[in-house]
Protein backbone atom coordinates (compact mmCIF):
# COMPACT_ATOMS: atom_id res chain seq x y z
CA UNK A 1 0.00 0.00 0.00
CA UNK A 2 1.64 2.79 1.60
CA UNK A 3 5.17 3.67 -0.51
CA UNK A 4 8.44 3.93 0.69
CA UNK A 5 8.67 7.86 1.04
CA UNK A 6 12.62 7.68 -0.21
CA UNK A 7 11.78 6.12 -3.57
CA UNK A 8 9.71 8.61 -4.45
CA UNK A 9 11.41 11.78 -3.24
CA UNK A 10 14.83 10.38 -4.76
CA UNK A 11 13.26 9.95 -8.22
CA UNK A 12 11.56 13.43 -7.62
CA UNK A 13 15.08 14.86 -6.93
CA UNK A 14 16.77 13.26 -9.94
CA UNK A 15 14.22 14.02 -12.35
CA UNK A 16 13.79 17.59 -11.10
CA UNK A 17 10.09 18.27 -9.93
CA UNK A 18 8.16 18.16 -6.59
CA UNK A 19 5.90 16.12 -4.81
CA UNK A 20 2.66 17.34 -2.58
CA UNK A 21 2.99 16.80 0.97
CA UNK A 22 -0.67 17.46 1.83
CA UNK A 23 -1.72 17.63 5.56
CA UNK A 24 -5.00 16.27 6.98
CA UNK A 25 -6.71 15.93 10.15
CA UNK A 26 -9.99 13.77 9.12
CA UNK A 27 -11.34 11.40 7.17
CA UNK A 28 -12.98 13.89 4.36
CA UNK A 29 -9.52 16.21 3.91
CA UNK A 30 -7.75 12.63 3.53
CA UNK A 31 -10.42 11.74 0.47
CA UNK A 32 -10.14 14.64 -1.25
CA UNK A 33 -5.83 14.52 -1.42
CA UNK A 34 -5.97 10.84 -2.43
CA UNK A 35 -8.90 11.58 -5.44
CA UNK A 36 -7.00 14.34 -6.52
CA UNK A 37 -3.72 12.54 -6.60
CA UNK A 38 -5.38 9.73 -8.55
CA UNK A 39 -6.62 11.69 -10.79
CA UNK A 40 -3.52 13.98 -11.69
CA UNK A 41 -1.56 10.59 -11.70
CA UNK A 42 0.82 12.02 -9.15
CA UNK A 43 2.79 10.43 -6.29
CA UNK A 44 1.66 12.00 -2.86
CA UNK A 45 2.65 12.53 0.76
CA UNK A 46 0.08 12.89 3.36
CA UNK A 47 0.99 14.25 6.60
CA UNK A 48 -0.46 14.34 9.89
CA UNK A 49 1.65 16.52 12.56
CA UNK A 50 1.49 15.40 15.87
CA UNK A 51 -2.00 17.84 16.40
CA UNK A 52 -3.78 16.53 13.74
CA UNK A 53 -2.61 12.44 15.44
CA UNK A 54 -4.12 14.03 18.79
CA UNK A 55 -7.12 14.99 16.75
CA UNK A 56 -8.06 11.87 15.53
CA UNK A 57 -7.02 9.65 18.24
CA UNK A 58 -9.26 12.10 20.72
CA UNK A 59 -6.06 12.79 22.46
CA UNK A 60 -4.22 9.19 22.40
CA UNK A 61 -1.55 9.35 20.18
CA UNK A 62 -0.96 5.53 19.61
CA UNK A 63 -4.76 5.40 18.71
CA UNK A 64 -4.45 8.47 16.37
CA UNK A 65 -1.56 6.91 14.05
CA UNK A 66 -2.87 3.61 14.14
CA UNK A 67 -6.28 4.95 12.28
CA UNK A 68 -4.55 7.42 10.36
CA UNK A 69 -2.56 4.24 9.43
CA UNK A 70 -5.49 2.48 8.81
CA UNK A 71 -7.33 4.99 6.94
CA UNK A 72 -4.54 5.76 4.53
CA UNK A 73 -3.73 2.27 3.84
CA UNK A 74 -7.57 1.36 3.06
CA UNK A 75 -8.09 4.09 0.40
CA UNK A 76 -4.48 3.86 -0.66
CA UNK A 77 -4.97 0.09 -1.89
CA UNK A 78 -7.16 0.77 -4.17
CA UNK A 79 -5.49 3.66 -6.06
CA UNK A 80 -3.01 3.32 -8.42
CA UNK A 81 -0.29 5.76 -7.65
CA UNK A 82 2.15 5.23 -4.91
CA UNK A 83 1.04 6.87 -1.43
CA UNK A 84 3.69 7.90 1.46
CA UNK A 85 2.22 8.72 5.07
CA UNK A 86 4.55 10.84 6.69
CA UNK A 87 4.95 12.14 10.29
CA UNK A 88 5.19 16.42 9.59
CA UNK A 89 6.69 18.03 12.84
CA UNK A 90 8.02 15.27 15.08
CA UNK A 91 9.10 16.88 17.96
CA UNK A 92 9.97 14.19 20.63
CA UNK A 93 10.85 10.43 20.70
CA UNK A 94 7.67 8.85 21.53
CA UNK A 95 5.66 10.59 19.10
CA UNK A 96 8.14 9.51 16.42
CA UNK A 97 8.10 6.50 17.60
CA UNK A 98 4.79 6.05 18.01
CA UNK A 99 4.59 7.04 14.33
CA UNK A 100 7.05 4.34 13.32
CA UNK A 101 5.65 1.30 15.30
CA UNK A 102 1.84 2.26 13.63
CA UNK A 103 3.26 2.06 9.86
CA UNK A 104 4.42 5.28 8.71
CA UNK A 105 6.32 5.70 5.59
CA UNK A 106 8.44 8.26 7.24
CA UNK A 107 9.18 11.02 9.55
CA UNK A 108 10.00 14.47 10.54
CA UNK A 109 12.41 14.85 13.29
CA UNK A 110 11.82 18.43 14.01
CA UNK A 111 14.83 19.55 16.41
CA UNK A 112 15.33 22.86 14.96
CA UNK A 113 14.33 24.56 17.78
CA UNK A 114 17.53 23.72 19.41
CA UNK A 115 21.27 24.65 18.71
CA UNK A 116 23.00 23.48 15.07
CA UNK A 117 24.90 20.57 17.37
CA UNK A 118 21.78 19.54 19.84
CA UNK A 119 19.81 19.08 16.29
CA UNK A 120 22.56 17.20 14.66
CA UNK A 121 22.76 14.77 17.88
CA UNK A 122 18.91 14.31 17.76
CA UNK A 123 18.55 14.21 14.33
CA UNK A 124 21.13 11.03 14.10
CA UNK A 125 19.38 9.57 16.92
CA UNK A 126 16.39 9.06 14.83
CA UNK A 127 18.11 8.15 11.94
CA UNK A 128 19.68 5.12 13.34
CA UNK A 129 16.22 4.13 14.56
CA UNK A 130 14.21 4.61 11.97
CA UNK A 131 17.08 3.27 9.29
CA UNK A 132 17.22 -0.15 10.85
CA UNK A 133 13.31 -0.43 10.34
CA UNK A 134 13.79 1.22 7.00
CA UNK A 135 12.05 4.02 7.29
CA UNK A 136 13.39 7.50 5.79
CA UNK A 137 13.73 10.53 7.95
CA UNK A 138 13.24 14.41 7.04
CA UNK A 139 15.19 16.79 9.57
CA UNK A 140 14.95 20.85 9.45
CA UNK A 141 17.70 23.58 10.01
CA UNK A 142 17.09 27.26 10.19
CA UNK A 143 13.45 28.19 11.50
CA UNK A 144 11.00 29.24 9.74
CA UNK A 145 10.31 32.77 10.10
CA UNK A 146 9.91 35.20 7.71
CA UNK A 147 13.02 36.67 5.97
CA UNK A 148 13.23 40.12 8.14
CA UNK A 149 14.74 43.21 7.03
CA UNK A 150 17.44 42.75 10.05
CA UNK A 151 20.17 40.75 8.81
CA UNK A 152 21.62 39.57 11.77
CA UNK A 153 18.45 38.21 12.32
CA UNK A 154 17.99 36.86 9.03
CA UNK A 155 21.43 35.14 9.46
CA UNK A 156 20.07 33.64 12.92
CA UNK A 157 17.13 32.37 11.44
CA UNK A 158 17.54 31.12 8.21
CA UNK A 159 19.66 27.67 7.21
CA UNK A 160 23.34 27.82 6.73
CA UNK A 161 24.67 25.98 3.69
CA UNK A 162 27.67 25.17 5.50
CA UNK A 163 26.01 23.74 8.23
CA UNK A 164 23.66 21.70 6.01
CA UNK A 165 26.45 20.11 4.52
CA UNK A 166 28.28 18.82 8.03
CA UNK A 167 24.68 17.56 8.60
CA UNK A 168 23.58 15.94 5.98
CA UNK A 169 26.89 13.86 6.25
CA UNK A 170 26.90 13.38 9.76
CA UNK A 171 23.16 11.96 10.39
CA UNK A 172 22.80 10.60 6.84
CA UNK A 173 19.42 11.92 6.97
CA UNK A 174 17.35 11.26 3.91
CA UNK A 175 15.25 14.46 3.46
CA UNK A 176 16.34 18.35 4.41
CA UNK A 177 13.75 21.31 5.00
CA UNK A 178 16.00 24.03 4.93
CA UNK A 179 14.82 27.49 6.60
CA UNK A 180 14.58 29.79 3.15
CA UNK A 181 12.40 32.73 4.72
CA UNK A 182 8.59 30.73 4.56
CA UNK A 183 6.47 30.27 7.48
CA UNK A 184 3.47 28.20 8.52
CA UNK A 185 0.13 29.79 8.34
CA UNK A 186 -1.89 31.83 5.78
CA UNK A 187 0.15 35.27 6.99
CA UNK A 188 3.72 34.80 5.39
CA UNK A 189 5.00 38.33 4.37
CA UNK A 190 3.83 41.69 5.75
CA UNK A 191 5.53 42.96 2.25
CA UNK A 192 6.59 41.54 -0.63
CA UNK A 193 6.85 38.05 -0.49
CA UNK A 194 10.69 37.24 -0.44
CA UNK A 195 12.93 33.94 -0.40
CA UNK A 196 16.68 33.13 0.07
CA UNK A 197 17.25 31.27 -3.34
CA UNK A 198 21.02 31.89 -3.02
CA UNK A 199 20.69 30.31 -0.21
CA UNK A 200 18.81 26.85 -1.61
CA UNK A 201 21.33 26.78 -4.55
CA UNK A 202 23.96 26.14 -2.23
CA UNK A 203 22.57 23.96 0.16
CA UNK A 204 21.41 21.69 -2.61
CA UNK A 205 24.71 22.08 -4.22
CA UNK A 206 26.38 20.92 -0.68
CA UNK A 207 23.91 18.64 0.07
CA UNK A 208 22.41 16.45 -3.01
CA UNK A 209 19.44 15.08 -1.73
CA UNK A 210 15.75 15.76 -1.83
CA UNK A 211 14.82 19.08 -0.42
CA UNK A 212 11.22 19.87 1.28
CA UNK A 213 9.82 23.58 1.91
CA UNK A 214 7.53 24.07 4.77
CA UNK A 215 5.45 26.93 5.01
CA UNK A 216 4.68 26.82 1.17
CA UNK A 217 1.02 27.31 0.72
CA UNK A 218 -0.12 29.91 -1.93
CA UNK A 219 -2.65 30.96 0.10
CA UNK A 220 -5.09 32.37 -3.19
CA UNK A 221 -6.71 35.53 -3.11
CA UNK A 222 -9.42 34.56 -4.78
CA UNK A 223 -10.04 32.00 -2.30
CA UNK A 224 -9.37 34.56 1.00
CA UNK A 225 -11.55 37.35 -1.17
CA UNK A 226 -14.63 34.46 -1.42
CA UNK A 227 -14.03 33.51 2.74
CA UNK A 228 -13.54 37.28 3.53
CA UNK A 229 -17.39 38.23 1.58
CA UNK A 230 -19.08 35.07 3.45
CA UNK A 231 -17.94 36.81 6.80
CA UNK A 232 -14.35 35.24 7.46
CA UNK A 233 -11.73 37.53 8.75
CA UNK A 234 -8.45 36.99 6.38
CA UNK A 235 -7.42 40.09 5.17
CA UNK A 236 -3.67 40.59 4.90
CA UNK A 237 -3.70 37.02 4.48
CA UNK A 238 -0.63 36.11 2.03
CA UNK A 239 1.55 32.97 0.45
CA UNK A 240 4.19 32.00 -1.60
CA UNK A 241 3.61 32.91 -5.33
CA UNK A 242 3.41 30.52 -7.93
CA UNK A 243 6.63 31.20 -9.78
CA UNK A 244 8.37 31.27 -6.40
CA UNK A 245 7.20 27.76 -6.36
CA UNK A 246 8.59 26.72 -9.59
CA UNK A 247 12.02 28.62 -8.99
CA UNK A 248 12.04 26.90 -5.74
CA UNK A 249 11.53 23.35 -7.46
CA UNK A 250 13.99 24.11 -10.09
CA UNK A 251 16.70 24.89 -7.39
CA UNK A 252 16.08 21.60 -6.04
CA UNK A 253 12.89 21.53 -3.72
CA UNK A 254 11.06 18.16 -4.12
CA UNK A 255 8.83 18.01 -1.46
CA UNK A 256 6.21 20.69 -0.77
CA UNK A 257 4.18 20.49 2.45
CA UNK A 258 0.92 22.33 2.40
CA UNK A 259 -1.83 22.82 4.77
CA UNK A 260 -2.60 26.22 4.88
CA UNK A 261 -4.48 26.46 1.27
CA UNK A 262 -6.90 23.36 2.28
CA UNK A 263 -8.02 25.17 5.53
CA UNK A 264 -8.74 28.35 3.58
CA UNK A 265 -10.65 26.74 0.77
CA UNK A 266 -12.58 24.48 3.02
CA UNK A 267 -13.39 27.49 5.35
CA UNK A 268 -14.24 29.57 2.35
CA UNK A 269 -16.41 27.21 0.41
CA UNK A 270 -18.23 26.20 3.63
CA UNK A 271 -19.50 29.32 4.55
CA UNK A 272 -20.38 29.79 1.00
CA UNK A 273 -22.79 26.52 0.80
CA UNK A 274 -24.28 26.89 4.32
CA UNK A 275 -25.46 30.93 3.55
CA UNK A 276 -26.71 30.02 0.21
CA UNK A 277 -28.46 26.84 1.14
CA UNK A 278 -29.96 27.33 4.91
CA UNK A 279 -32.32 24.98 5.06
CA UNK A 280 -29.99 22.02 4.44
CA UNK A 281 -28.62 20.18 7.50
CA UNK A 282 -27.38 16.70 6.12
CA UNK A 283 -23.55 17.46 6.99
CA UNK A 284 -22.76 14.94 3.50
CA UNK A 285 -24.68 17.30 1.35
CA UNK A 286 -23.00 20.31 2.72
CA UNK A 287 -19.49 18.74 2.88
CA UNK A 288 -19.62 17.12 -1.33
CA UNK A 289 -19.47 20.52 -2.64
CA UNK A 290 -16.94 21.83 -0.58
CA UNK A 291 -14.67 18.99 -0.80
CA UNK A 292 -14.91 19.37 -4.35
CA UNK A 293 -12.84 22.63 -4.34
CA UNK A 294 -10.10 21.35 -1.52
CA UNK A 295 -9.56 18.46 -4.24
CA UNK A 296 -9.12 20.96 -6.97
CA UNK A 297 -6.71 23.41 -4.85
CA UNK A 298 -4.77 19.74 -4.00
CA UNK A 299 -4.90 19.59 -8.43
CA UNK A 300 -3.94 22.82 -8.83
CA UNK A 301 -0.83 22.20 -6.74
CA UNK A 302 0.17 19.06 -8.29
CA UNK A 303 0.28 20.19 -11.81
CA UNK A 304 2.36 23.28 -10.16
CA UNK A 305 5.00 21.12 -8.46
CA UNK A 306 5.66 19.15 -11.74
CA UNK A 307 3.91 15.78 -10.57
CA UNK A 308 1.46 15.24 -12.70
CA UNK A 309 1.78 11.87 -14.52
CA UNK A 310 4.77 10.81 -12.83
CA UNK A 311 3.23 8.13 -10.95
O1 LIG B 1 3.23 22.44 10.46
C1 LIG B 1 2.14 22.92 10.39
C2 LIG B 1 1.02 22.16 9.79
O2 LIG B 1 0.19 23.08 9.13
C3 LIG B 1 0.28 21.38 10.85
O3 LIG B 1 -0.39 22.23 11.71
O4 LIG B 1 0.03 21.49 14.06
O5 LIG B 1 -2.03 22.77 13.44
O6 LIG B 1 -1.77 20.39 12.75
P1 LIG B 1 -1.07 21.69 13.07
P1 LIG C 1 1.46 25.98 5.08
O1 LIG C 1 0.94 26.54 6.38
O2 LIG C 1 2.06 27.04 4.24
O3 LIG C 1 0.41 25.21 4.35
O4 LIG C 1 2.65 24.96 5.45
C1 LIG C 1 2.36 23.67 5.92
C2 LIG C 1 3.56 22.97 6.44
O5 LIG C 1 4.70 23.39 6.30
C3 LIG C 1 3.32 21.69 7.13
O6 LIG C 1 4.51 21.13 7.61
NA1 LIG D 1 7.20 17.37 7.15
ZN1 LIG E 1 5.89 22.55 8.34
Amino acid sequence: YVKNTKEILDKASREGYAIGAFNFNNMEFLQAILEAAEEEKAPVIVATSEGAIKYIGKGDIETGAKLAVEMVRTYAEKLSVPVALHLDHGRDFRIIMTAIKAGYSSVMIDASHLPFEENLRETKKIVEIAHAVGISVEAELGKLKGIEDNVVEKESVLVDPEEAKIFVKETEVDFLAPAIGTSHGAFKFKGEAQLDFERLKKVKEYTQIPLVLHGASMVPQDVVKLANEYGAELSGAKGVPEDMLKKAIELGINKINTDTDLRITFVAYLRKVLSEDKSQIDPRKIFKPVFEHVKEIVKERIRIFGSSGKA
